[in-house]
């Protein structure tokens, strides 16, 4: 997965080679990971607070996921993800629905839960709630999210169904952003506030190139812009966090990006400290092969890229929490389905799920 990024974002400092975040996926007689394969994992997340797992997926398996989530997506009552790129989905430049609990899903889940066992149970506890199954979908002319934190004590998963290429948006990851720290050694506020000023910088960037991409849309006969997107994308009053909208941002309503954060000191600092930030931080665009799985502590800084390909982009994912949680924080910040909001399940759930015990599982 080495290589240059090629793609309109051009100024922002992004590579494609993610050899060294890599484990290859390798399997006990009990189906899940081997315990080395598991250590090695564990490492990744502790320093890099991700780590992508290839090949844990058989093909077979991979488009046995890929048949949920199409059979979700062409559901016309699906549940919308309430979190992130409401417009996009409203726009159908991208699809964020929540899966249902239904025994297909949740044999899948089940699965992977069993797989990953030996790296999730460093953060999560059987009792942990399982917080939300979706698919993730962008389409061309979808937003580039901002560079952001997820809310914090959380593990996601993102399992690519399909080949994922550059253009079609693979995640972007700033390794060794978890504010718990590298290696159990958490980072100095110096560290956290430089890390915030980094973010300003990237997000500068990010509004640029989608206010770029959505002028360029507007003649396009190959994305052309819906009835009314144009105004919900750069003037809407509605909640979005990843749009280019330049009312939200002139009047401090994106808590990610406004520019009430451009204030005279700040300028400053990204002015004195523009070397030490191009040096320090990187960014590391993904492009999972099928069958790969990318585990990510959700307070890593991280975006969504925009789809730059004909292509849709489809990912499986899951989160579970690292701890206990109030249905509001919950409910904030992920999308269960109503059949998981009806009925919870949790880590240890998955875990003595019977799908969990199968080494190669039957449903795929
Ligand atoms: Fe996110």
């Amino acid at each position: 997965m080495a290589g240059a990024r090629g793609d309109g974002m051009s100024d922002l400092p992004i590579s494609s080679d993610t050899a060294a975040f890599e484990v290859a996926a390798v399997r006990d007689a009990q189906g899940r990971l081997t315990e080395p394969c598991a250590r090695a994992a564990r490492a990744m997340m502790a320093t890099h607070g991700f780590v992508i797992l290839t090949g844990l997926l058989s093909h077979a398996e991979a488009d046995a996921g890929l048949a949920l989530v199409r059979a979700a997506l062409d559901d016309p009552e699906r549940s919308r993800c309430a979190f992130a790129s409401q417009t996009d989905n409203r726009h159908r430049r991208r699809d964020f629905c929540a899966l249902p609990a239904s025994p297909e899903v949740t044999a899948f889940a089940a699965t992977l839960a069993r797989r990953l066992e030996d790296v999730l149970s460093a953060y999560c506890g059987r009792e942990h709630p399982l917080l939300e199954v979706t698919t993730l979908t962008s389409y061309f002319g979808s937003s580039h999210q901002y560079i952001h934190r997820d809310p914090p004590g959380v593990i996601s998963l993102f399992a690519a169904l399909e080949d994922v290429s550059d253009a079609q948006g693979g995640t972007v990851f700033v390794p060794g952003t978890q504010p718990s720290g590298i290696a159990g050694r958490p980072h100095d506020p110096g560290t956290l506030a430089l890390m915030d000023l980094a973010s300003i910088a990237w997000n500068w960037r990010i509004l640029r190139h989608n206010l770029a991409k959505l002028w360029a849309m507007r003649g396009s006969t190959e994305a052309p812009l819906g009835p009314g997107e144009l105004r919900d994308r750069v003037f809407s009053t509605k909640w979005d966090e990843h749009q280019p909208n330049l009312l939200r941002f002139l009047i401090g309503k994106n808590p990610l990006f406004s520019l009430a954060m451009l204030t005279p000191p700040t300028l400053w600092r990204l002015w004195r400290h523009r070397a030490e930030l191009r040096h320090r931080f990187r960014l590391v665009q993904t492009a999972p092969k099928k069958g790969t799985v990318i585990l990510y502590q959700s307070d890593m800084l991280h975006a969504g890229p925009d789809n730059r390909s004909p292509a849709p982009r489809r990912l499986f994912s899951m989160s579970l929490a690292r701890g206990p949680v109030t249905e509001k924080m919950w409910h904030s910040g992920y999308s269960p389905h109503p059949t998981l909001k009806e009925r919870p399940m949790s880590f240890g759930d998955l875990l003595n799920h019977p799908a969990a015990q199968e080494i190669e599982p039957t449903w795929a």
